[in-house]
């Protein structure tokens, strides 16, 4: 375990948003982490559990003891009949761990490649794109309790996934630290190809049966000609959820425009596409003070250069009221607001 004071945690945030930590800590197995559940100090102090810090927008300081999450390590822990059991580190990247399970032969995270974060922060807001999400995939994961400093196993039951929601973000915010999360990759593989982009794609390709690493080429091309890496400019990917709406709902606002984006939903609700309402309302391409509606699609909200939370926050707040006053729709911003 290293405790650091002082700590900016710009280059650990993909927005780049100034901000800094009183208290950092580095945690690299769960005995580091019961260490700080343990410490005379630490012990007591409230606390924030960072990951790839990319589904976060900072707008101050952080008064609580930070605890950085870097559990590594990636193996196959059983191969099974009808699936591959793989697990990974917290802190492993997310991206990087997806591509080491396709060059182990292990498919079926391919939908998944390129979305940035760490491994521990997908189950904390089910990452999902292309029509997989993390709870499909998902089999378990160890968790430190920060009140007990115990390990426990926790299954898909407890962890109550939904939409880019789960426990994590709900009743046990702030009580554990996740360490490692299995996954479940089904055999035989099957690729999920339902997604209007990836239709587009294999219709372009005229391949009609396509491999996994495949899929996993073409997902990695619809992000990249869609999405900013964050390397380049900052941002935290989709910075609104696409709203889950009722049927009378939906046709309200399909009265006030027949063209929005919307898909009925297994549960007879129906999504509507928050990207197309905001690209309506005329905000693709603009700004407020440095930050910035990213061009390519208009969900995704970037750091033109220098940006401050509160500048991000008031562009969020400006983006929520046009699409309310057109829609009549609140807007929910997808990452955590600190
Ligand atoms: N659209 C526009 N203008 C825009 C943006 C989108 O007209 O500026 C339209 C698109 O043409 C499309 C629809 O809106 O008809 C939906 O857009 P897209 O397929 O790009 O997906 P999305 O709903 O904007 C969601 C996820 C993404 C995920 C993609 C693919 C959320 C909040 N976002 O975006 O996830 O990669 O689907 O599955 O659910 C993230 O969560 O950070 C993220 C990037």
């Amino acid at each position: 375990m290293q405790i650091e004071s002082g700590v900016s945690l710009k280059p650990y945030n993909t927005f780049g948003l100034p901000a800094v930590a009183g208290t950092l800590v580095r945690v690299a197995s769960d005995a580091d982490v019961r260490r700080v559940v343990d410490h005379p100090q630490l012990g007591r102090a409230p606390k924030f559990v960072l990951g790839g810090g990319s589904n976060i927008i900072l707008t101050r300081d952080m008064p609580q003891v930070v605890i950085k999450v870097e559990v590594r390590g990636m193996r196959l822990v059983q191969e099974r009949a009808d699936a591959w059991i793989v697990e990974a580190g917290a802190g492993e990247n997310w991206h990087e761990f997806v591509a080491y399970t396709l060059a182990q032969g292990w498919p079926g995270l391919e939908n998944l490649a390129l979305i940035p974060g760490t491994v521990g922060a997908g189950p904390v807001q089910n990452i999902g794109a292309y029509g997989v999400e993390l709870q499909d995939r998902f089999e378990s994961l160890d968790a430190v309790d920060l009140v007990t400093g115990r390990t426990v196993t926790l299954h898909a039951d407890i962890c109550a996934f939904g939409y880019r929601d789960s426990v994590f973000k709900q009743a046990l915010a702030g009580r554990t630290v996740i360490t490692r999360v299995r996954f479940k990759l089904p055999k035989p593989w099957q690729p999920v190809l339902g997604y209007l982009d990836l239709e587009r794609k294999m219709l372009e390709s005229g391949i009609g049966a396509p491999s996994a690493q495949q899929v996993y080429d073409w997902v990695c091309a619809i992000r990249r000609a869609k999405l900013p890496d964050p390397k380049l400019i900052g941002n935290a990917g989709s910075f609104f959820k696409n709203p889950v709406v009722t049927p009378e709902q939906c046709r309200d606002i399909i009265g006030r425009d027949p063209e929005v984006v919307h898909y009925p939903m297994p549960d007879g609700s129906i999504k509507l596409a928050a990207g197309w309402m905001i690209d309506a309302c005329g905000w693709k391409g603009k700004s407020v003070g440095r930050a910035g509606v990213y061009d390519r699609q208009a969900l995704v909200l970037v750091n033109r250069g220098g940006a401050i939370g509160s500048e991000v926050m008031l562009l969020a707040g400006a983006i929520q009221e046009s699409v309310y006053g057109r829609f009549g729709i609140r807007l929910e911003p997808e990452p955590l607001v600190v």
